[in-house]
């Protein structure tokens, strides 16, 4: 009986359904009270001035939860999904507010929103820890990018079963990883880059297996690269750069088929050869750079990547032999970056001919007709065997510069009595240009995430006020690699002054004051800043600041200035691919002054270095056979340490018997004179006042310290006489007036920086 009825009440009540849900469209469609609770206090709490005070129909009367987008990253936007007990009752499942610099911190009302999946509050500017709350919620999408999050990640995270991605990158978590995040088992993006995690990554993470992303780019890990990463056979994309964690990369690397994008740089640990990569044939971007890779490389990545590789980057690694040809099948290379390793043979046609955006600068190819680095005009090939790549860029004329000005990014601008160089050349991703002989600069790197950004040169947003703030108001940037290089330099000591002022990032509360820059810099290859950081330096962006390098000593003509991102910094504030050095004016002038100045640590370099020839002189000069024989073999000239041995005769009779004509200089300690020894060689010989109980330290301290250094360029000490009363050290003549200041300046390769 009831079967038989059954239709017609079925009917009826579908219908009645139907009915309902268009009417519960319009108005019945409520958020719980409880939620809307929670969302009130939320906006309170965030200052979120876009969400207007909510009530249970805000879900359906769609009353601005969803009203505002910029772009995809400044938009808030939130999504209910009203289909709950027969379309009556609304959840709120996604919440995205990114970009809408909301300050505070997390607030724990979000653990309230029971179906929430989604909570996006990329680029804002809260800070505090991940609250647990969080924990409790079914979230899949646990999205923080760009805020300042601290603390570690909260252990409790390894409960939550439903989690897929946990995107914690550019904020200020620390700590170290725990195992128990190896739970983790439907995790597909675990994105961690630019914080600052320790400790090794856990081996539980090898159960990762539906991983597609893993980013760990700038932190203090350590350990090496774990071998497990071959169970993640899902993985899209690995970035290691600047991670702390060290090499080799692991054999198992060849599992992970379905890789597209592989970025390690800057890996500590053994040299090792290139690792196989043959299986890995959807690779779009490959970067391994500075990861200590020797040998060759491998003809396999021109032939299983010819349809896909886009970017090759094996910059600053110890590869050697030649450029592949079948790299000439890549088809859709549009970068590719060698610089600084050890390759040599003939750079290939192809190259020549497609040579947009390639550096090969730094390598030991053989030299051809090439001659390309002068041309500013497009972007340049470089390669070593040219005079403007060979390691030292040798002068190609007559050395005859004693200082420089470069504003960087700007105009040319007169400072005080100081001309500062234009440096307008908006020459991006590859780049080597020249000036006159007088400088250059090299830029190498582009901005991966960001296609777009073309700003090689910034100019700044900020009304400035700070002493030649001129200099400031512009700068030249780089994603991964600029040198700066004076060229045709007198060979001597230099002071260098680097002018930095952040000018991409802001000093309010909003999330482009999130961004940490940090870049090392070196000097004549020496690294003299480490992860240095303009804003934290300066106390604020927008602020000038300059680094004195007091003592610097170009010994063969040029002067390299190296800015290099090793991975470190926030890389997606306030846009992706934003990060890498930036420098906003050089200056450099030469530094003569006489005596002090050294620092305890260098005097006891010196000391220590030269304390056993001191020792052994003092002996041989109190036997009294120190400079009783004449030079015979010519090669003693050339000698590192003190190996000549001159007689007074020999001296009075290269010096015109210490002629006034001959005098070229009078110092604290007595005078310097010309002179001409019978084989040919130009001399200048010190004369020191007296056998004074001064004079013996002093001669003993000069010959020491000369001989403790070797920059033949700069002076070379051919040897002393010590006969009656003369004390006089003999040595190789410079042209170019610098002798005075050789001898009477500070002899040390030291480069210290000021305050
Ligand atoms: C809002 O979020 C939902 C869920 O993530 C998404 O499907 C929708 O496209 C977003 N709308 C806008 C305008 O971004
Ligand atoms: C809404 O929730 C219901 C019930 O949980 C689910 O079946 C449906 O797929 C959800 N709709 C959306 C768009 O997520
Ligand atoms: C967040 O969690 C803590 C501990 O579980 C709890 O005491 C607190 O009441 C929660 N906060 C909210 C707003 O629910
Ligand atoms: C891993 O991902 C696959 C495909 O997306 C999915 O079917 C599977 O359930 C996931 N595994 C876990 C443990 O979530
Ligand atoms: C990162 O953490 C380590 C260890 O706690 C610390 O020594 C280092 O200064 C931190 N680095 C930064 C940039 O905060
Ligand atoms: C990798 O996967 C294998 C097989 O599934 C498993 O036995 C092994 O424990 C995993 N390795 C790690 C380090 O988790
Ligand atoms: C690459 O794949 C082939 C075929 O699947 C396999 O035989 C070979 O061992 C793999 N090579 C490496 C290095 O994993
Ligand atoms: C290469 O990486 C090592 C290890 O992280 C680092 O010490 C070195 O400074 C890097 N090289 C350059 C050119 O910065
Ligand atoms: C610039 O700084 C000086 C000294 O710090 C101050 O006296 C002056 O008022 C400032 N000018 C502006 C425009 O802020
Ligand atoms: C947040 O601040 C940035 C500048 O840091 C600005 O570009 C953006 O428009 C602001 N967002 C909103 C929603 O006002
Ligand atoms: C200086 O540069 C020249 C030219 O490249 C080179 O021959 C010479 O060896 C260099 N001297 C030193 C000591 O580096
Ligand atoms: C120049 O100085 C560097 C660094 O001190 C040194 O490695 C190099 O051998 C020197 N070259 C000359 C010509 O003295």
């Amino acid at each position: 009986m009831t079967r038989h009825r059954l239709p017609f009440p079925a009917t009826a009540a579908s219908v009645l359904l139907v009915f309902c849900s268009f009417v519960c469209h319009c108005n019945s469609q409520l958020l719980p009270a409880d939620e809307v609770d929670a969302l009130n206090t939320i906006a309170t709490k965030l200052k979120n001035t876009h969400w207007p005070k909510l009530t249970r129909t805000s879900c359906s009367d769609n009353d601005g939860f969803n009203g505002f987008k910029v772009t995809d990253y400044i938009k808030s936007n939130v999504t209910c999904n009203c289909s709950y007990q027969s379309h009556s009752v609304c959840h709120v499942t996604n919440i995205q507010l990114r970009g809408m610099n909301m300050t505070g911190v997390i607030p724990q009302e979000f653990g309230r929103l029971a179906y929430l999946e989604e909570l996006d509050l990329n680029r804002n500017y809260l800070n505090g820890m991940i609250p647990t709350n969080l924990t409790q919620i079914p979230l899949v999408i646990l999205s923080l990018t760009g805020n300042r999050i601290s603390g570690t990640i909260p252990k409790e995270i390894a409960n939550m079963a439903t989690l897929e991605e946990l995107i914690l990158e550019d904020n200020m978590l620390g700590g170290h990883l725990d195992p128990n995040l190896g739970k983790l088992s439907r995790l597909r993006r675990l994105l961690l880059s630019a914080n600052n995690f320790t400790g090794e990554v856990p081996a539980s993470f090898g159960n990762l297996k539906n991983l597609t992303y893993f980013l760990i780019d700038g932190s203090s890990l350590r350990g090496k690269i774990p071998e497990f990463i071959g169970n993640w056979t899902r993985l899209s994309r690995i970035d290691m750069q600047g991670s702390g964690i060290e090499g080799p990369i692991p054999s198992s690397i060849s599992l992970l088929k379905t890789l597209t994008q592989l970025r390690i740089s800057d890996l500590g640990g053994p040299s090792s050869p290139f690792p196989d990569l043959k299986n890995l044939t959807k690779l779009t971007y490959l970067v391994l750079r500075n990861c200590s890779l020797t040998g060759p490389i491998p003809p396999y990545i021109g032939d299983v990547l010819a349809d896909t590789l886009y970017t090759l980057d094996l910059s600053f690694n110890k590869l050697t032999g030649p450029i592949p040809d079948s790299l000439q099948k890549l088809k859709k290379l549009n970068f590719l970056f060698l610089t600084d390793n050890m390759l040599s043979g003939e750079v290939p046609r192809w190259v020549l001919q497609n040579r947009h955006n390639m550096d090969l600068s730094y390598n030991d190819f053989t030299a051809s007709s090439l001659s390309t680095c002068q041309q500013s005009n497009v972007v340049t090939l470089v390669i070593r065997t040219d005079w403007c790549v060979k390691k030292d860029l040798p002068c190609p004329g007559k050395p005859q510069y004693r200082s420089l000005f470069i504003n960087c990014g700007g105009q040319k601008h007169t400072v005080g009595d100081k001309e500062y160089l234009d440096d307008l050349s908006t020459e991006g991703p590859s780049n080597f240009v020249a000036f006159n002989e007088q400088w250059a600069y090299s830029s190498t790197g582009y901005y991966l995430d960001n296609d777009k950004v073309r700003g090689y040169t910034v100019n700044n947003p900020f009304a400035l006020n700070v002493t030649d703030s001129v200099l400031y108001q512009t700068a030249r940037l780089s994603p991964i690699s600029l040198k700066y290089y004076g060229l045709c330099m007198i060979p001597g000591r230099y002071k260098v002054r680097l002018h930095f002022a952040e000018i991409q990032f802001t000093n309010d509360e909003t999330f482009s004051s999130n961004g940490r820059r940090c870049f090392d810099v070196s000097i004549q290859g020496e690294e003299v800043l480490t992860n240095f950081n303009i804003m934290e330096a300066a106390g604020g962006a927008g602020i000038g600041i300059y680094k004195d390098f007091d003592d610097v000593l170009v010994n063969n003509t040029t002067l390299e200035i190296h800015l290099y991102w090793s991975g470190k910094g926030t890389t997606a504030i306030p846009s992706r691919g934003v990060h890498g050095p930036l420098i906003s004016a050089i200056t450099v002038t030469p530094n003569f002054k006489v005596g002090g100045g050294l620092s305890t640590g260098a005097i006891v370099g010196i000391v220590l270095s030269s304390v056993l020839i001191v020792l052994t002189l003092i002996a041989v000069w109190l036997k009294g056979v120190l400079c009783r024989r004449e030079i015979k073999d010519p090669e003693l000239l050339s000698a590192d340490l003190l190996t000549g041995r001159f007689t007074l005769r020999q001296i009075k009779a290269a010096t015109g018997n210490f002629s006034v004509e001959n005098k070229i200089g009078e110092g604290g300690f007595g005078s310097v004179y010309k002179g001409l020894l019978s084989d040919g060689t130009v001399i200048a010989v010190k004369q020191l006042s007296s056998r004074s109980k001064q004079g013996n330290r002093e001669f003993l301290n000069e010959i020491g310290m000369i001989s403790a250094l070797h920059h033949p360029n700069l002076v070379k000490l051919y040897g002393c006489c010590t006969e009656g009363k003369q004390l006089l050290l003999v040595y190789e003549y410079l042209e170019n007036n610098c002798l005075a200041r050789a001898l009477y300046g500070k002899r040390l390769h030291q480069v210290k920086e000021a305050h």
